[in-house]
């Protein structure tokens, strides 16, 4: 069924074209919550859930609703929080009075139960975001992979503070503490995983967790409700669903909560802040938008460039938060650069996500395609053209990819986060211009140079990574792999999230200290013997 970008086709699978192994019948338990360490039916009204994977029929293709989700009002998430805040106790409750080493056997405990609903939950996130079967099960299970990995820096980290540090005549023992209560939220086109990437850090530090599930890819949430209740105490882990303005805003404005952990927009990031009515109290950790640009030097491997960049341009229809989204490449191989460019555009195939070596799939978001192609619009009109065939054609939810070139610097498509598969391709002289763009964007995630010369590579390189956090050589942007620094500057992010990182972000260091006489000595030696603290203990975990 799936076609090539040059040949738009009918996409859409009809019923009997759904391979056994991928169909959903109408998910019923996704109108279910976690609070108290109970999973709930919701009997309040729900949303229904259309997937962007429409189903055609004789009257043409049509949406095709896999279930509904709760629409909760802001008396159930002040419950919710009313629970995480019980369950933190004001740092007394039960799970941050926790050893380290029990938060991590509950986590521990987590791990087989999330994998038992493995195939379930990875067929509900290429149902509710089209995702590729291939990149939903490696969203899957990197996400496992984070939780393990986790597990052993959170060993780390606690090995490290298991010993007294003796300075200036004091002794003192120092280790991070948590926070208080989270609200996690994570985006729509990593819902498990960059929810997951916040709300496992947070908890294995001792926090309590209220977690909102994106816009689209709540469903694939229920199946671990389960999970979580089994592995950790009543109130530790608690799920809200519904409007943001009527579910987390009372959450924000009641001043109770302690750390925001949002990936998505900067808008809504800002107006989130806002409604606190003690700003500085609100820890921020933010993944927002980008704008990565690619920069082709004159000496650039082209096969090496084209292919890296179709990657990082296309990869997940381009809604990624690291995708390259504005390529800059030098006048004397623009030519090349882009016959090349939309020739490998056209070959990307357009289907269903479970189609093999399918590349582009059905965007969640309905209005997306008329949104991009108005960019595109808007570009053209400005002097660009489409550089390959079937480029910019809408079908439903799917829009076929694009390169526009020379795109107008002015025009929006240069401006904004497209989030889609859309590639504005610019031409330049000197690679001043292109520094001169990226310093003035409000943006700054990453960048990827393309090209060989080691001495104009470090000339770039130097003045790049103090405009963004990562610079990528002759590799497309990413976040991974996950033990790496992910941040950005300006609009782009506050914190790093990194394995490590994040254990540093959901944390506060904290101490206990006493001038080093012989009394102190004494208390502080029958502590720990004693076994009386479990802050101050040299407890060793292996
Ligand atoms: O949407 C932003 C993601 O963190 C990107 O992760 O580079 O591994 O696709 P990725």
């Amino acid at each position: 069924m799936s076609t090539r970008v040059h040949k738009p086709g009918p996409v859409f699978p009809r019923p009997q074209d759904i391979p056994e192994a991928m169909r959903v019948p109408y998910y019923e338990a996704g109108a279910r919550y976690l609070i108290r360490g109970e999973v709930r039916d919701w009997t309040g009204p729900c949303q229904e859930v259309l997937s962007p994977i429409f189903i055609a029929g004789d009257g043409g293709a049509s949406p095709h609703p896999i279930g509904g989700q709760p629409r909760m009002t802001g008396a159930e998430s002040l419950d919710a929080l009313e629970a995480a805040c019980a369950a933190y106790g004001r740092g007394s409750g039960a799970w941050p009075a926790t050893a380290v080493a029990d938060r991590i056997a509950h986590l521990q405990a987590f791990i087989p139960r999330m994998k038992a609903v493995r195939d379930e939950v990875i067929r509900l996130l290429v149902w509710e975001i089209g995702k590729t079967l291939p990149d939903a099960t490696k969203e899957f299970d990197r996400t496992v992979e984070y939780i393990q990995d986790t597990i052993e820096a959170m060993k780390d980290l606690d090995r490290t503070s298991s010993r007294f540090a003796v300075e200036q005549g004091f002794i003192a023992q120092i280790r991070r503490s948590p926070l208080g209560v989270v609200l996690c939220m994570g985006p729509y086109n990593y819902p498990l995983n960059e929810t997951f990437t916040t709300l496992v850090p947070a908890l294995i530090m001792g926090n309590t967790v209220i977690f909102k599930p994106p816009r689209y890819g709540v469903l694939l949430h229920a199946p671990l409700l389960e999970a979580f209740a089994a592995s950790f105490p009543p109130g530790v882990v608690n799920t809200v669903c519904g409007e943001g303005p009527v579910v987390v805003g009372p959450l924000i404005a009641s001043g109770r909560i302690d750390v925001l952990a949002f990936i998505g927009s900067a808008r809504v990031a800002s107006l989130l802040k806002h409604q606190h009515p003690q700003p500085n109290r609100l820890r921020c950790i933010l993944g927002l938008e980008a704008k990565n640009a690619a920069v082709i030097l004159p000496d650039a491997d082209l096969d090496l460039a084209v292919k890296e960049c179709i990657l990082g341009a296309f990869s997940y229809n381009g809604q990624r938060c690291t995708a390259i989204k504005i390529i800059f490449v030098h006048r004397t191989l623009a030519e090349e650069f882009c016959a090349r460019f939309a020739r490998a555009v056209e070959d990307l195939a357009v289907g269903m996500p479970w189609e093999e070596g399918v590349a582009i799939t059905p965007l969640p978001d309905e209005e997306k395609p008329r949104w991009l192609r108005g960019l595109v619009d808007e570009a053209l009109a400005g002097g660009a053209r489409i550089l390959n065939r079937g480029g910019a054609t809408i079908d439903r939810t799917i829009f076929y990819p694009a390169a526009i070139f020379p795109a107008p610097l002015a025009s929006q498509i240069c401006a904004v986060e497209q989030f889609g598969p859309v590639t504005p391709i610019v031409p330049y002289g000197e690679p001043d211009e292109v520094i001169r763009w990226i310093a003035a964007s409000p943006f700054g995630q990453q960048a990827a140079l393309f090209g060989q010369d080691p001495a104009q590579l470090a000339r770039l390189i130097d003045p790049l990574v103090n405009l963004v956090c990562r610079v990528n050589i002759n590799s497309q942007c990413q976040r991974g792999p996950d033990k790496f620094p992910f941040t950005g500057r300006k609009d782009s992010a506050e914190g790093t999230l990194s394995v490590s990182d994040a254990l540093r972000v959901f944390s506060i260091r904290s101490l206990v200290a006493a001038k080093s006489t012989d009394l102190n000595q004494r208390i502080v030696s029958s502590i720990v013997t004693g076994r009386h603290s479990k802050f101050l203990s040299t407890d060793y975990i292996f």
